[in-house]
């Protein structure tokens, strides 16, 4: 493992020094973290992610609004989440006022600070929390081996990868052939396409791939990459830090913010999405 480049970008904080943010080795919540990677990385194969894209392809769990959606991550508590002992609804506002705090002009990239962890709302309706929450990492081959290939052609492009079941964005991919070229879309990412919402593709990107770490902080994974991703990448990084270190027990005035963020959802997805 490299360096974690976000270091770079680390902003400023006020409870908590940055460099104690995703601490995996101790702390308060380690069993509770460290169980639920344990049951990720011992469940999480080729099979069953295939499994999970078939389940969840047709959007036709239940239907609410984006805000419903927000709302209902009242209800849980992310157990992979060695910074966070509150519910995500509060990690999605400040999120997304960080960001807005910076980039005042993009109301996009604000939205997607709010939603971009919503793919959790899958731990509410029967997935466990190991099939949903934490980093990613694409299946079929080595975890973390930057030299092994598994089932995937070199630079064959994040899109062809499939990544471990998750609540990030990968599109439904047929699982086409066995060996390689799978067409694959992260559970988020596939809601926004099935219901049109219309975010620019950067910040999809950025739902899609947020929670791949090994990739986007640690740099690994890079043999898989088109150019098209690492053309990507910076608007990832960029989302990170905002993702990362505006996790804060101070929590936000919700009711507050809510008339400005439903106003950022009736310009990008309004009305009863599919989910
Ligand atoms: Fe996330
Ligand atoms: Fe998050």
């Amino acid at each position: 493992m490299g360096p974690d480049p976000s270091l770079a970008y680390r902003t400023e904080c006020h409870e908590k020094d940055e460099s104690e943010f995703r601490n995996f080795e101790s702390g308060a919540l380690f069993d509770r973290v460290f169980n639920t990677y344990k049951l990720m990385h011992t469940y999480q194969t080729l099979d069953f992610v295939k499994q999970k894209h078939l389940e969840w392809a047709n959007c036709n769990y239940f239907s609410m609004t984006m805000m419903e959606s927000i709302d209902s991550l009242d209800e849980l508590v992310d157990e992979s989440d060695p910074d966070v002992d509150f519910p995500n609804s509060f990690h999605a506002f400040q999120t997304a006022e960080g960001i807005r705090k910076e980039h005042p002009e993009k109301d996009w990239f604000q939205l997607v600070g709010l939603i971009h962890d919503i793919g959790k709302i899958m731990a509410l309706h029967g997935e466990p929390q190991w099939a949903v929450v934490g980093d990613t990492f694409p299946v079929g081959c080595k975890f973390q081996n930057s030299s092994a290939f598994g089932i995937y052609e070199p630079q064959c492009g994040l899109d062809n990868v499939l990544m471990s079941w998750g609540h990030d964005g990968n599109e439904f991919a047929a699982v086409t052939n066995e060996h390689s070229s799978c067409s694959i879309l992260e559970y988020l990412y596939r809601v926004m396409k099935f219901n049109k919402c219309t975010i620019p593709e950067e910040g999809l990107y950025m739902i899609r791939f947020h929670s791949f770490y090994p990739w986007h902080s640690n740099g690994d994974y890079m043999h898989l990459c088109s150019e098209k991703d690492l053309q990507m990448l910076p608007w990832v990084k960029e989302f990170n830090k905002f993702d990362l270190y505006t996790k804060s027990t101070e929590l936000p005035d919700v009711e507050h913010l809510r008339p400005y963020y439903q106003s950022l959802i009736d310009k990008y997805c309004p009305g009863i999405l599919h989910w």
